[in-house]
């Protein structure tokens, strides 16, 4: 196959799902794919399905504009975000059959059972779709019940875009690190937290450095998933069920936010040369996988007192190449956005045979 043609489904049409969008256009000249949308889903902005594809500069105009995207659909209808997969997956069932058909999710996260998002997910796959999320719900609660699914029906299910954006983790693990066995990882994975310690050290306010990640779409809809260290535990726990083997959720990772922390606790710890940072982290113990997320005092020694603002960073400790260090400068929408459209030009690969 020379270029494959994807039909894309998109729920959630949020800031990320937009920024996939309109970087796809971007760099069209540069895939090694085509696309079209043949359906979006949103919770307050309706639903569109059009199996021939959706005027995307309208969608987003639409959307932007606090309208509802039914006035897209020749037949309206109330729609959840499964009932379009199933619909698409009927309308497009050659697609579907060739491997072609590409369900993008990105609803938010959910931490109580990562819901609708996993059942999301599992129904995309029932539906022969391969699927892209950047929600860190369906790896943090149910990743080996789907991948196992995506394995059976020949698709795959990746998440790059679950911990440190477009950054590779996951697909770098997969596909550079064959034969080796991850015992440990140790890392800043929450922008939010580290822009407002960053910004606490120069004398900033809390609330006014949350306000400012929520401004930019970086913090999540519920900034207390940022700040109460949530966010990181889900993709701890994304991390331990898809590099370790463990089988955990976010709610077995031990963990405590940045909430209580004040500017006098992290300027204090800058006047003895110190750093306080929230460190997600994991290590084994005989059969069992301890996972936490905690502010540390870090010395000026350690790698990760290095990071400020938007930095993140992930230490991975394994068992033939010893400690192996991943880092991202600053993070963005796009480098998110990103990460979908490298899961879906790995997807175009594999269906060129590459
Ligand atoms: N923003 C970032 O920098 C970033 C970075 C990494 C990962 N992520 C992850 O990416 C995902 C999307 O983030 P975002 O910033 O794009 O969020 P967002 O702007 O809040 O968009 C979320 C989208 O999901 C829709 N939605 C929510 N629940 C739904 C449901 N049950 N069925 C169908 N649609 C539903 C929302 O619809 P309505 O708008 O109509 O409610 C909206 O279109 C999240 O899981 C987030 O954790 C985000």
């Amino acid at each position: 196959m020379s270029r494959p043609d994807l039909t894309l489904v998109l729920i959630g049409f949020g800031k990320v799902a937009r920024r996939f969008v309109t970087l796809l256009a971007e760099t069209a000249e540069r895939l090694d794919f085509s696309w079209k949308v043949a359906g979006i889903s949103t919770r307050h902005h309706g639903s569109v399905v059009a199996a021939s594809g959706i005027d995307m500069q309208r969608a987003i105009g639409i959307v932007e504009s606090r309208q509802s995207l039914d006035r897209l659909d020749e037949a309206p209808c109330e729609r959840r975000g499964i009932d379009v997969i199933r619909q698409l997956a009927d309308a497009c069932a050659d697609d579907a059959a060739e491997g072609r058909l590409v369900c993008i999710e990105t609803t938010v996260l959910d931490i109580d059972r990562g819901e609708p998002a996993v059942s999301h997910v599992r129904a995309a796959l029932e539906g022969q779709a391969h699927v892209v999320t950047a929600n860190k719900g369906p790896a943090a609660f149910a990743y080996h019940e789907l991948e196992a699914l995506a394995e059976s029906v020949d698709r795959v299910f990746l998440f790059e875009g679950a911990v440190m954006d477009g950054v590779p983790v996951f697909n770098l693990v997969r596909d550079t690190m064959p034969a080796i066995a991850i015992d440990g990882f140790r890392g800043v994975i929450n922008a939010t937290c580290n822009f407002i310690l960053s910004e606490l050290e120069c004398g900033k306010e809390f609330d006014r450095a949350l306000a400012e990640m929520q401004a930019r779409g970086i913090a999540e809809a519920d900034p207390s998933l940022d700040i109460d260290g949530w966010d990181a535990a889900a993709k701890t726990a994304a991390l331990v069920n898809a590099m370790m083997g463990g089988v955990i959720t976010p709610h077995y990772v031990q963990r405590t936010g940045i909430r209580d922390l004040t500017g006098l606790d992290v300027r204090e710890a800058r006047g003895r040369n110190k750093r306080i940072r929230l460190v997600a982290s994991a290590s084994r113990h005989g059969g069992r996988v301890q996972a936490r997320v905690e502010p540390e005092l870090l010395d000026h020694t350690d790698p990760l007192a290095g990071l400020v603002d938007l930095d993140n960073a992930l230490y991975l400790t394994t068992d033939l190449l010893g400690e192996v260090g991943i880092v991202q400068r600053g993070g963005n929408l796009t480098q998110t956005a990103y990460a979908l459209l490298s899961d879906v030009s790995r997807i175009s690969q594999r269906l060129k045979g590459l």
